[in-house]
């Protein structure tokens, strides 16, 4: 048994800000849950002499991230550095000289989790990683541990904080695109590269891990359909509106068929679906599970103290670990090593959904039908249509057609789309947005359970 436990913290920013606040805010409560104190040994950063609004003793920082990994006291290594080089090194020496780990980093494990992972099981050590996924919501304790005996068959949801304030500020404030996202970057929820944030890319690494514990298979990055909310328009947002949806930017993964489905795009979600009122920099990811039915996680998804308290989970969870004389008793990726298999993930092309196309066209004879009929040598069924009436005396923008149809091949959504794109009368590319809704069982009617 220790008399403490000695962490060592790479990258101190917005993050590992928020871990020395709660460490030190908390210390009794952590000793009360612990049985020892849980402390930062040492903090090592590029920069050490910018001001923190948390102050540290000065002898415990350095710019040198091998005195952390090489220091025989320190027991867990903390790496907040985020990005791929130079963390995944610093994470992989951290293992290879006994070190159990916590990180943050969500790029880092969708594109070398096997490889970090791997290293663990050989050296026997924990890597604990809740603060990957959700910000402070326990989703990857929840998967690994709540739901160890769940046959999951769907796992979806807003796992992306920056991108949903920003929707939710141009839905409900009419802001514009990149005032709301500057102001996010200020407030830190988006990443050092905010384009991750908004190409959907940041959602793709959080499925990436979710879909790899819930189904015991690798589930590579570049495999994930990705869409961020970089093409969404205000014009959208108020014809979803009209039509009872709201626009939500979803993370999907399910499992049928010995198959994964793994997609992340802007989607229409009706508005009283309670993905739908998921505001601001809240994220909120959906379980469904065979035995227990459907459960909802929501809390804030990014932000220094929410992800610190996630960080912080993790390092008491592996201090007590420590202190039991046990470790990886609870296998890193949910399933024993030898058990996980790989699993193909289904291309976009193959999933069925409805479908919102928008369409600016001449506004002239025959234009409805032409798009019905193509639509409808394609299988796709119409369900509703919204055209905008004329404005002023000119029709040299066209008018605006917008359609929902009912359930539908992706694959015969894009031939119609190529073949309707191509004709003299549509002025510009049509604008696709996939369509979520629930049926009868409360599962999401996309989502074959
Ligand atoms: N940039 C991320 C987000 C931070 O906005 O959700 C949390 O992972």
């Amino acid at each position: 048994m220790k008399d403490r436990i000695r962490v060592g913290l790479i990258g101190f920013g917005t993050v590992g800000t928020g871990v020395v606040r709660i460490l030190s805010k908390e210390k009794d409560l952590i000793t009360r849950r612990l049985g020892v104190p849980l402390t930062i040994a040492q903090i090592a950063d590029r920069d050490i002499t910018r001001k923190r609004d948390i102050a540290v003793p000065p002898d415990i920082l350095t710019t040198d991230p091998q005195r952390l990994i090489q220091n025989p006291d320190i027991d867990i290594i903390l790496e907040l550095m985020g990005g791929i080089e130079p963390a995944r090194d610093f994470i992989l020496n951290a293992i290879y000289n006994k070190k159990h780990v916590v990180t943050a980093n969500k790029a880092l494990l969708a594109a070398h989790g096997e490889e970090i992972f791997d290293a663990a099981c050989k050296e026997n050590v924990d890597v604990g990683f809740e603060a990957s996924v959700g910000g402070g919501i326990p989703i990857i304790r929840a998967i690994k541990e709540g739901f160890s005996g769940e046959n999951i068959s769907a796992v979806f949801g807003i796992v992306n904080g920056t991108s949903n304030y920003i929707l939710t500020q141009m839905s409900e404030k009419g802001r514009e695109f990149l005032d709301v996202l500057k102001e996010a970057q200020t407030l830190g929820y988006a990443e050092a590269d905010p384009t991750l944030d908004v190409s959907g890319g940041d959602s793709a690494h959080k499925l990436a891990i979710l879909a790899t514990l819930a189904y015991g298979t690798p589930v590579p990055i570049e495999e994930i359909y990705t869409e961020g909310i970089d093409h969404v328009t205000p014009l959208d947002i108020t014809f979803a509106e009209t039509l009872g949806y709201k626009i939500k930017l979803l993370a999907i993964a399910k499992h049928f068929d010995g198959k994964i489905e793994a997609r992340v795009h802007p989607t229409m979600i009706p508005k009283e679906e309670m993905l739908a009122q998921v505001n601001g920099v809240f994220n909120a990811i959906y379980i469904i599970g065979e035995s227990v039915g459907e459960s909802l996680f929501y809390g804030r998804g990014a932000g220094s103290m929410p992800t610190g308290s996630a960080v912080v989970s993790d390092l008491i969870d592996i201090a007590r670990n420590i202190q039991n004389g046990t470790n990886t008793r609870v296998p890193h990726l949910a399933y024993l090593p030898k058990t996980r298999t790989r699993l193909p993930i289904c291309p976009i092309t193959a999933i069925d959904s409805s479908y919102y196309l928008r369409f600016r066209v001449g506004d002239r004879p025959g234009v409805l039908s032409e798009i019905s009929g193509v639509l409808g040598r394609h299988n796709i069924s119409i369900a509703s249509v919204i055209q905008e009436g004329r404005k002023g005396s000119s029709s040299g923008d066209g008018v605006l057609l917008v359609m929902m149809t009912h359930q539908a091949k992706e694959a015969d959504i894009q031939a119609a789309l190529s073949r309707i794109n191509q004709s003299p009368f549509v002025f510009e590319p049509a604008v696709l947005i996939r369509v979520e809704e629930k049926n009868n069982n409360g599962l999401t009617r996309n989502i074959r359970t």
